[in-house]
């Protein structure tokens, strides 16, 4: 449904809402037709490592609810960096990664994937990180659109998460 968007408001969230970013992704499969390839299935361990500062949760709420989350995770020298198969990075630690970003099905078409990536390009630039990067699923004509219109180019494709085909995108912001 389209909605207001001015009246949106986005908080930082704790750890404390994990459970409820884990339901908003189960309720984004049960939606889902098809394939289930298009997204990981985060954690309660794959989300608990995006919370330190200087990685950033934010939810987007609207008429009290959490209508879609982004997580911009700061991942070091882990092999969670997607830095890791960028060629053009040779600090890893100067790279932030876009890793999950989901709209409620209700709420899908008001543009909040831009504005989430937007919002967390900002904190990471704050924080002094050089590139964005982020994976995409050939399934997702969405987020790879919002990628593009957001400045990420594709640096390659590869296999991620046990074997699904990504997109992987980069943006240099420093
Ligand atoms: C990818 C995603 C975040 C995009 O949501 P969004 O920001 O609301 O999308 P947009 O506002 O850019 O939507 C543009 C158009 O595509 C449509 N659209 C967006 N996502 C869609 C989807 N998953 N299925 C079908 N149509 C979709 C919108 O309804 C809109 O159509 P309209 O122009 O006719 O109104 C959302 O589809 C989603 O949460 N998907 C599941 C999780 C996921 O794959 N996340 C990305 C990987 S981290």
């Amino acid at each position: 449904m389209k909605i207001d968007v001015t009246n949106i408001s986005y908080k930082q969230l704790t750890p404390d809402y994990i459970p409820e970013l884990l339901e908003i992704q189960e309720e984004t499969f049960a939606h889902a037709t098809g394939s289930s390839d298009f997204l990981r299935r985060n954690t309660t361990e794959t989300l608990s490592v995006c919370f330190p500062a200087p990685s950033l949760v934010l939810g987007a709420y609207y008429e009290g609810r959490m209508i879609a989350f982004g997580i911009l995770h700061a991942a070091g020298t882990t092999s969670e960096n997607l830095a890791k198969d960028i060629d053009e990075v040779e600090d890893v630690t100067e790279n932030a990664n876009v890793k999950l970003i989901i709209v409620r099905p209700d709420y899908r078409g008001n543009g909040l994937q831009r504005a989430l990536i937007i919002k967390l390009g900002e904190h990471a630039k704050e924080c002094g990180f050089k590139w964005l990067s982020s994976t995409v699923s050939p399934e997702n004509p969405w987020s790879k659109n919002n990628l593009e219109a957001c400045g990420f180019t594709l640096n390659k494709v590869l296999k991620k998460y046990g074997g699904l085909e990504r997109y992987l995108f980069v943006k240099k912001i420093g």
